[in-house]
């Protein structure tokens, strides 16, 4: 097949979430198994552009309609580890993507409104016809709708759309500018309910509702999370779009890159290690303790990283650093957030802590530092209020680091709670709780730390389970094989 993945983020050269690792990993498996893939992202001025190799322009002149006119651009290519990736550039003096950061402006619906066009408009005149365009979140949610209001209905391009929903909590909710500017005419057509009048406000539009009505398929990012959504009361409002359509919804888990994160090919961990060698992860141990300059001692690290967002369960975590301490173990924290009052509150915690030996807060984005985080820590909390799927416990598990998390979209479909899950033994592999609140985070927490205290065997045998799981991409990768197919054959 030929396989097209529209998106606002890729990592390691554009990321701001699991979004950016998903498109990494799961396009490397489509093309292991055959299939030619490209990938199209804006060209922003902030790439690492040290990860891309061969960039150069290769179409000069792609007019893309925008309000009355076009914007003139050019689309580069070039190789990140492999994927073949195509970025658009337009040339106007206030080009959308040369603003320092991928996200946080007021037209951000409209930047991604005109890369949505710009993406397709590309595709149709560069002579592409793939046989999939998968796209990403409501950023590139306009994409199916483009492709059947100007191409489809009039007869002229056949690929098939797949749009991942990887966060129903941010949708592109606009107003009727959006049409002038894309040239989607007929407001009535665009504002109808069973279209893209969004389900909440009156004469607004929904992008990531479009995108649910114009796809061949919908899915997010793992089982529960879509039963949360359309039945649960989870999805933000979309819920009654998600029944009318739930012939074309579903949920597939992500994988994680074992070619990034494995701990027996990390280049940014001291030791490496595998399942015949677990005590070297205790060599990255001290590595980490001594970078964050914590006490070397016997206790158990319990580490948190991500995003610092209300979605994460900030009030859990922060009551687990103290919880931790108090309960005999280290804590280490790795996350920022965009809004500074978050970052803000943090800081001050960690001016709090500073004496503590036991206790480092680093508030910012390091991925190097992830990677020794995963191999060094003995635990990984992930408390979130809602995840629709969380790739932190995936690689946690990978790096035998054991999850404890919140039975909530994919991490109670990929955590298995030592003590009380209906899992063989074997197959169980951290913690779990099911109240948001301090009981229910203690009511983990604390178990996993004493196991590593009063039950050292036990807590190797779910390191072992922790690593031995397969979270590769290649069940994944076959479950959107099988759903690219059956949307061909449709
Ligand atoms: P989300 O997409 O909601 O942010 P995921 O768990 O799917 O959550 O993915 C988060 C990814 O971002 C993981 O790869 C995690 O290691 C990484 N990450 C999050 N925060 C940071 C940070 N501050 N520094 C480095 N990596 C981070
Ligand atoms: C979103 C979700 C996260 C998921 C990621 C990748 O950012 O918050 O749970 O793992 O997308 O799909």
């Amino acid at each position: 097949l030929f396989i097209v993945h529209i998106t606002p983020e890729m990592a390691p050269i554009a990321k701001i979430g699991g979004l950016a690792d998903v498109v990494f990993g799961l396009s490397r498996e489509l093309a292991i198994r055959g299939n030619h893939v490209e990938i199209i992202l804006p060209k922003y001025d902030n790439l690492r552009y040290d990860h891309i190799f061969e960039l150069h322009p290769v179409y000069n002149d792609l007019w893309v309609p925008w309000y009355d006119g076009a914007i003139h651009c050019t689309v580069y290519f070039g190789f990140v580890h492999d994927r073949k990736c195509f970025f658009i550039e337009p040339h106007s003096h206030d080009n959308f993507f040369n603003r320092g950061s991928v996200y946080g402006f007021n037209d951000d619906i409209l930047r991604f409104a005109f890369f949505s066009r710009a993406a397709i408009e590309f595709l149709w005149q560069a002579g592409k016809h793939p046989d999939i365009i998968h796209c990403h979140d409501w950023q590139t949610a306009l994409v199916p709708v483009f492709l059947y209001e100007f191409y489809q209905r009039l007869g002229m391009t056949h690929p098939r759309a797949c749009l991942t929903i990887h966060n129903f909590k941010h949708q592109g909710v606009t107003g009727g500018e959006l049409l002038r500017a894309t040239g989607l005419h007929q407001p009535e057509r665009f504002f109808d309910w069973h279209r893209m009048g969004d389900n909440r406000h009156k004469n607004a539009l929904n992008l990531l509702k479009g995108g649910v009505v114009y796809s061949n398929f919908v899915t997010t990012v793992s089982p529960r999370y879509a039963f949360e959504t359309k039945d649960q009361g989870q999805g933000f409002g979309l819920e009654p779009t998600l029944h009318t359509h739930h012939m074309k919804y579903g949920g597939v888990v992500n994988g994680i890159d074992y070619d990034v994160w494995n701990p027996e090919v990390d280049r940014y961990i001291p030791v490496r290690y595998g399942l015949d060698s677990i005590d070297a992860k205790y060599d990255n141990k001290r590595a980490l303790r001594q970078r964050l300059m914590l006490a070397d001692n016997e206790k158990p690290i319990v580490a948190f990283i991500g995003r610092l967002d209300p979605q994460k369960g900030l009030e859990l975590v922060r009551h687990a650093i103290f919880s931790t301490l108090e309960h005999g173990a280290q804590f280490v924290l790795l996350g920022s957030s965009p809004d500074p009052s978050i970052n803000n509150d943090f800081w001050g915690l960690k001016h709090m802590l500073n004496e503590s030996p036991d206790c480092h807060l680093e508030i910012g984005f390091d991925e190097d530092l992830s990677h020794l985080i995963y191999a060094g820590a003995d635990i990984m909390l992930v408390p979130s209020q809602f995840e629709p799927c969380g790739l932190t416990q995936l690689i946690a598990l990978r790096y035998g680091t054991i999850p404890v998390v919140r039975t909530v979209g994919g991490l109670a479909d990929t955590v298995f709670d030592k003590d009380y899950s209906d899992r063989p033994l074997h197959q169980r592999n951290g913690y779990r709780f099911d109240n948001y609140d301090v009981p229910g985070l203690e009511s983990a927490l604390i178990r996993a730390i004493d196991c590593y205290y009063q039950y050292p065997d036990h807590f190797r045998e779910l390191i072992k389970n922790a690593m031995r799981a397969d979270y590769s991409w290649n069940y994944p990768g076959q479950d959107y094989l099988n759903i690219y197919d059956f949307i061909r054959d449709r």
